[in-house]
């Protein structure tokens, strides 16, 4: 067992006040959905190996997100297998290759957007050189300028209107998928285009997209050399895509926002979570500081050397897997949704339409898997003579926060790195000091953890 039926209820009483008297499966008003939770090792090995023919998650994406109304009509199918499996390729192997190139890339943008944000922000409390910045905003627009350096390229990335239809257009995902959860589907559609000022995200991205998209297709046979070709996601989702039956302009198009959608929000909240814990746990400020100089010799302390062996930073690599461990930004993960019953080994019986997931946030707090688990120990993932290390982007029934099994967060290579260089550039850069209005940082909505917006960091140059 990885957890005791107490850590299950603990997380029952977290999703549910209602815990006590429901029997598995049981509503969960919070998450709109019955729920089977399973934390043994057995069970969740079950589940990671299920066929996907009969537990989902892209029908679990597909509830929750509406991609017919939210993602130019875009047809995700219940059956994961007739969705194909590009993102894979282009995230989990071209994205994850590129790396070494693109982080010196990656931190120049992430510099100049924070630059942005701070001609904008207000004269901090501290004093002379301070600047006040809502913290979780300014995390998703350097999110957003990075990832968008990546997907789009640098000139779309430059254009200010793209640049902000790409920072709003997840939101308007998120907020349209809720509100379609309580909208009859006929009138889906008007609903959606109210929810999201007519589409006015999702219109400007196409608007620059379509015509960049149908350029490079067309110009799929003209055998160019891959050292010539654009190095960008648009490209990568071109050329993974089926040789025999091609994708239209359309179906490329959807299937690039759909992978955009998902790249920002938990970057910026494991950004922001990572903060807090360096705010709360200031030894860690100069422990990591004298990491990333003894990884740069021959530059000093100022220098940079430390982004070429990221890898190397095994002390920030510790530190923001347990910033992760005790704050996930999601309390269940590894969600399945029953495309008919499920029985387990043991009997549990997930039904056709339930959701089955792992509740993340309650086992990694299980003393019995971590010592002392309210405390943040940032070496706590270090390894002894007697264990190896557990590294950020490991996944384990121990530790879900990237998902398990086959369908594992293909883009969590991206995200530790870039995690890794935004939090290495704040250390090497700025001094900084978090401040929340009544000491509130975080709310839940469903099973989401959320950092409220009205938290401010403050900065000063270094
Ligand atoms: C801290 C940041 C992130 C976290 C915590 C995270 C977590 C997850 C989780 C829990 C899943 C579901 C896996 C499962 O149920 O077994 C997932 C799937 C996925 N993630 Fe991430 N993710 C992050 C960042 C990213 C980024 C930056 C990208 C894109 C660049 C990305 C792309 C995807 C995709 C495409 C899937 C779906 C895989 C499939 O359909 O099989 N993720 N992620």
């Amino acid at each position: 067992m990885v957890s005791g039926p107490e850590v299950i209820a603990a997380h029952y009483e977290e999703v549910s006040p209602f815990w006590k008297s429901h029997k598995r499966p049981f509503y969960v008003p919070s998450l709109k959905n019955y729920l089977v939770m399973v934390s043994s090792d057995a069970q969740i090995k079950e589940l990671v190996e299920a066929p996907e023919t009969v537990l989902s998650l892209h029908a679990v994406a597909k509830d929750l997100f509406k991609p017919k109304y939210t993602m130019n009509d875009f047809e995700v199918h219940d059956q994961m297998a007739a969705n194909g499996s590009m993102h894979f390729r282009v995230l989990r192997t071209l994205l994850t290759a590129s790396l070494p190139r693109i982080m010196p890339e990656l931190r120049q943008v992430s510099h100049v957007a924070l630059q942005r944000e701070l001609a904008k922000g207000s004269i901090g409390s501290q004093g002379y050189g301070w600047t006040k910045l809502h913290l979780f905003d300014t995390a998703k627009r350097l999110v957003s300028a990075v990832n968008s350096h990546i997907f789009f390229g640098e000139e779309l990335t430059n254009d200010a209107d793209f640049r902000d239809a790409a920072l709003a257009y997840p939101q308007d995902v998120f907020v349209t998928g809720e509100i379609l959860q309580f909208t009859p589907s006929l009138f889906a559609r008007p609903v959606a285009a109210l929810c999201t000022r007519r589409g006015k995200a999702m219109k400007t991205l196409l608007r620059y997209l379509v015509p960049v998209v149908d350029k490079r297709i067309k110009s799929r046979d003209l055998d160019i050399p891959p050292s010539e070709k654009p190095r960008d996601c648009i490209q990568w989702v071109i050329d993974s895509s089926p040789t025999k039956e091609r994708w239209t302009t359309k179906k490329t198009v959807q299937e690039i926002l759909a992978l955009w959608f998902g790249s920002v929000h938990q970057l910026s909240m494991s950004f922001v979570y990572a903060m807090f814990d360096l705010v709360d746990n200031p030894d860690y400020i100069k422990l990591l500081r004298e990491e990333m100089a003894a990884a740069s010799p021959a530059s000093g302390a100022g220098g940079g050397d430390w982004l070429a062996s990221l890898d190397g930073l095994q002390l920030l690599d510790s530190f923001l897997r347990e910033s992760a461990r005790l704050h996930p930004s999601d309390s269940i993960s590894v969600r399945r949704m029953a495309l008919s019953d499920y029985r387990l080994g043991d009997g549990t019986l997930i039904p056709r339409g339930a959701w089955a997931c792992v509740p993340q946030r309650a086992i990694q707090r299980d003393p019995a898997l971590y010592p002392n688990p309210d405390a943040f120990d940032g070496h706590r993932h270090l390894g002894s003579a007697e264990s190896p290390p557990a590294l950020l982007t490991d996944p384990s029934p121990k530790f879900p926060l990237w998902g398990l099994g086959k369908r594992t967060c293909p883009g969590r290579f991206y995200a530790a790195s870039v995690l890794k260089m935004m939090v290495g550039s704040m250390l090497q850069d700025y001094d900084f000091a978090v401040e929340a209005p009544q000491g509130k940082r975080v709310f839940t909505w469903r099973s989401a953890i959320v950092p409220r917006s009205d938290v401010v960091i403050e900065i000063r140059p270094l």
